[in-house]
């Protein structure tokens, strides 16, 4: 049966990865959360305290990440690919609102995207692959097989989000989360390295008022249509 690039770029929190795993897991794919290996970088540079140094020094800040190590390994427990940061697990971590306000900033500079995108573009995609993003189907793999773009309204995405982190057991305030969502889509959209655009060729789903059920079918669908021709 034919492997395909399954690209997944959107909005932040529009619930890209939860998609992506699921239709990983379904058609036997890898997949590959390439927003989590921005937020390792971050989370790194949160715990060395070398953030000052993105509004002076941004080529110090460069030379200080020059010899981390990022890379995931397939846990069979949960069936994802979960991202260490110098041999650590650091799935957890890299989650939490201080990471995400400061992601989209270092995300933004050419030369940690650079490194990042030769990282993503080393995976193995004979067996198919599934990698959620902002730039996967405009720079990644722009000849991907499928390309969607999943969007929501802010307010919509605030909320899930919200009730994920209190579930989770964090403690966060409903505006924080809406703040940091538009503050992200804003720089991830505005950039000049990258931004996140719709790809003349993707499909665009708003699920603002569909399930996640909803949204597999639908992309089970074009996945299926994609095999059979
Ligand atoms: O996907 P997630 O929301 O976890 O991504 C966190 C941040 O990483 C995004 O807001 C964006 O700034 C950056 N990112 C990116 N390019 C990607 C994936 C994520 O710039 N392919």
């Amino acid at each position: 049966m034919k492997k395909l690039t399954i690209a997944i770029d959107g909005h932040a929190s529009t619930g890209k990865s939860s998609i992506a795993k699921e239709i990983a897991i379904k058609y036997g794919y890898i997949y590959i959360n390439s927003g989590s290996m921005y937020r390792a970088v971050t989370l790194f540079a949160i715990e060395n305290k070398l953030l000052e140094l993105l509004n002076d020094n941004i080529d110090l800040f460069i030379e200080k990440l020059k010899d981390i190590s990022i890379n995931f390994r397939f846990n069979q427990n949960n069936l994802i690919s979960e991202i260490f940061l110098n041999n650590r697990n650091v799935e957890k971590e890299i989650g939490s609102l201080e990471v995400s306000n400061y992601v989209s900033k270092v995300a933004a500079i050419p030369e940690i995207r650079k490194e990042m995108v030769k990282l993503q573009r080393n995976i193995d995609r004979r067996i198919g692959v599934v990698m959620d993003g902002r730039d996967i189907g405009s720079v990644v793999f722009p000849n991907a097989d499928i390309k969607l773009f999943l969007t929501a309204s802010d307010t919509v995405r605030a909320n899930r989000r919200f009730e994920e982190m209190i579930n989770n057991g964090l403690s966060v305030s409903y505006d924080d989360i809406l703040n940091n969502i538009r503050k992200r889509d804003k720089l991830d959209s505005s950039r000049s390295n990258s931004p996140l655009i719709i790809e003349k060729d993707a499909v665009v789903i708003d699920n603002s008022n569909m399930s996640i059920d909803e949204q597999i079918k639908q992309i089970k669908q074009l996945i299926d249509r994609k095999i059979a021709n």
